[in-house]
């Protein structure tokens, strides 16, 4: 059996006595996973979930072989996340420090670490704003470094929740174009080339990006009412939201 990325059974979270994830089972062996539904469906509730942000309050959870509630400090050095707001992950002065921070815990050698670090910005095409203040970079820099400053960890693992909402056309595309060279081995222009690519969960409401998966989860009121290829899930969401 193809290990899982993620394993759910029985997930359930509620607040206040009220389900905001109900009983959510599923087990996801692709590469690529895209997660749909209407505002206030718990698809940024399942996203914290599975990064360990967010405890369960019943069901198990198995994240790249990991109970991610349970083993917060392997849960952090394994799943990487990228927000819709980039100036919620920018943490340090200048560019180059903001991703350096990223690997404070990582035990490697501060040459080593330099290294990882002008390689990230250089896949990122951020090299030339190594030494900018980190909150004057435009949305699109900022989401950039925010992806460069999770992927210089080397996760299993990429939890991505409205990634492109603040991006225009063009910085979405481009978003859109990293995202899914990550998951391409043996691409060499691939950001990631070189390294092991990380699985993806890409959390939108950005249908076109979703599309691009090889499989979606659709919820509903935190409820997951459809799981298939993207296609079929995307276009069974339309109909019901046009219905609505
Ligand atoms: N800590 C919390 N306390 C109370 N309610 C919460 C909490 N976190 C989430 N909720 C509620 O749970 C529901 C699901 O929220 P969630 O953020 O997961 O939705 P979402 O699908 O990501 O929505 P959006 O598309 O708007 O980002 C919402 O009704 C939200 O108000
Ligand atoms: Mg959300």
């Amino acid at each position: 059996m193809t290990p899982a990325v993620i394993e759910l059974d029985e997930l359930s979270v509620a607040v206040g006595g009220r389900r905001i994830l109900d009983r959510v089972s599923v087990r996801v062996t692709e590469r690529r996973l895209g997660v749909i539904g209407p505002n206030g469906s718990g698809k940024s509730t399942l996203a914290r979930v599975l990064g360990g942000l967010t405890a369960p309050t019943s069901g198990a959870v198995t994240v790249v072989g990991i109970d991610p509630a349970r083993d917060g400090r392997e849960a952090r050095s394994r799943i990487g996340f990228c927000f819709a707001d980039p100036d919620a992950q920018i943490v340090m002065p200048t560019v180059r420090e903001d991703v350096d921070f990223s690997l404070r815990r990582s035990g490697l050698d501060r040459e080593t670490r330099a290294a990882r670090v002008s390689t990230a910005l250089h896949r990122f095409g951020l090299s030339h704003l190594a030494d900018a203040p980190a909150h004057r970079l435009s949305s699109g820099e900022k989401q950039l470094l925010a992806l460069a400053a999770s992927l210089v960890r080397e996760p299993e693992l990429l939890i991505c929740d409205e990634p492109t909402t603040l991006l225009d056309l063009s910085n979405s595309r481009a978003m859109a174009a990293v995202l899914w060279g990550l998951t391409e081995d043996g691409d060499p222009d691939a950001p990631w080339a070189g390294q092991v690519a990380p699985a993806l969960v890409v959390v939108s409401h950005d249908l076109d990006l979703v599309g691009e998966c090889d499989r979606v989860l659709r919820l509903e009121d935190g409820v997951l009412v459809d799981d298939g290829a993207p296609d079929e899930v995307i276009e069974g969401y339309r109909d019901d939201m046009a219905r609505r």
